[in-house]
């Protein structure tokens, strides 16, 4: 374990989390691994994976010269625009973060600053750039046509509200030339509902993060459907270009395709701790000891791929049973009342619902995600 918490860049410069026992790197990953803004622990929004690539170039924008930065505004500087916009620097793009409150950016910069020094102390900062160098490519500002001016790539990161939403677009609408492109980081806003009527919906598209986007790297792109083909294609080559993981929605529907399957993974767990089938803390552990195990690493479909000879041979052997065990599914869960409590009383047993506890929990959660994103990484350099 020492030697993935070394990280490739420092080449086991944090010696405690290299040589050290876990509870040294427990610290040392604590230190380094940032934090959600204004949480008293703070969780944290970036990772430490090394180099995303120590080949890969400084972003260039389309069309530009090959060593010109792409130009990427930010709107929003809370979680997921601090974590964006780490993420856009280490791949070399100089970033605009614009927000309504000046406070949110100072404290935005002073805290992508402090995480991206702590990152790159413990070896585990992304891109080629040193810290300062990714800190000089990031600049705050409050005023919106400042902030898009000369920009390529707008990343959309305010609060989940569909009328905030549609005025902030609305604005940008009014501001943006025809070759930017405007996308929006919304978990569940269909593109529909935000571009619809806008003169650059051509340009639109929603960009779907995970959070944290500097751990886990899938971005979910929908397009509206008047959104231009190469939109799309942009969005998804920049987002490949920057380190991150895209995967393209054909056409929007509620809930992507992330949610949909976690949502279909909840709902059937919390019919079987209704029905008394299994506890809600054994539950969870088949999916972290079971199925998550190889989730991590391949998908459903390739699952059944090679839990056979192939998806064909899989459907012979298995459709009966599969079709079998679907059809004793139960109706959508209500996800209240009594099994609502049984739930919450389980689980609260092992985690307290109370601020030090979830805290420190959740960042447990991302050290495993930071140590299994750069595991993911060497295995695919491997
Ligand atoms: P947040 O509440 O941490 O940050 C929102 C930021 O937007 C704040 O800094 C706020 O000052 C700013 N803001 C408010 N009104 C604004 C305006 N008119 N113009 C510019 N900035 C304005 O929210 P968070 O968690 O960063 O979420 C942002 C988006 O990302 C949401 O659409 C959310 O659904 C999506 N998302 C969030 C994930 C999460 O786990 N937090 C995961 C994936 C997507």
């Amino acid at each position: 374990m020492g030697a993935l918490v070394a990280g490739a860049n420092g080449g086991g410069r944090d010696i405690a989390a290299a040589v050290g026992g876990r509870r040294e790197r427990e610290r040392a990953l604590r230190r380094r691994l940032p934090r959600r803004p204004g949480s008293r622990g703070e969780a944290r929004q970036g990772e430490a994976l090394g180099p995303a690539s120590p080949l890969r170039p400084p972003c260039p924008a389309p069309g530009r010269a090959a060593m010109e930065p792409e130009r990427v505004a930010i709107v929003g500087s809370g979680l997921i625009g601090r974590s964006w916009a780490m993420v856009f620097a280490a791949a070399g793009c100089k970033v605009k973060l614009y927000d309504i409150v000046q406070q949110q950016i100072t404290s935005a910069l002073e805290s992508i600053r402090k995480q991206m020094k702590e990152l790159e102390e413990s070896g585990f900062l992304k891109g080629a750039l040193s810290a300062e160098k990714q800190l000089a490519l990031i600049s705050g500002c409050t005023d919106l046509k400042a902030a898009v001016e000369g920009a390529t790539f707008i990343q959309e990161c305010t609060p989940e509200n569909l009328e905030l939403k549609k005025k902030i677009f609305s604005q940008l609408d009014l501001i943006v030339d025809n070759n930017v492109i405007l996308s929006s980081s919304t978990s569940c806003l269909l593109p529909t509902k935000l571009f619809t009527g806008l003169k650059h919906v051509k340009q639109c598209v929603v960009s779907h993060p995970v959070n944290p986007p500097y751990f886990v790297p899938l971005v979910e792109i929908v397009p509206h459907p008047e959104t231009d083909p190469s939109t799309t294609e942009r969005t998804y080559a920049l987002m490949k270009k920057i380190g991150q993981s895209p995967v393209k929605l054909n056409k929007e529907i509620e809930g992507f395709v992330l949610n949909r399957l976690q949502y279909a993974v909840i709902s059937e767990a919390w019919r079987l701790v209704a029905e008394g089938v299994v506890s809600p803390t054994d539950l969870d552990l088949v999916m972290s000891d079971g199925l998550g195990m190889r989730y991590a690493f391949i998908g459903p479909l390739e699952t059944m791929h090679l839990n056979a000879e192939g998806i064909s041979n899989y459907c012979d052997r298995y459709r009966e049973g599969m079709r079998l065990v679907l059809n004793t599914f139960g109706p959508v869960p209500e996800f209240s009342g009594e099994v609502e409590q049984k739930i919450n009383q389980a689980i609260s047993e092992k985690i307290p619902v109370a601020p030090k506890q979830l805290d420190a929990r959740r960042e447990w959660r991302d050290e495993c995600l930071a140590r299994l994103a750069k595991l993911k990484k060497q295995m695919e350099s491997d």
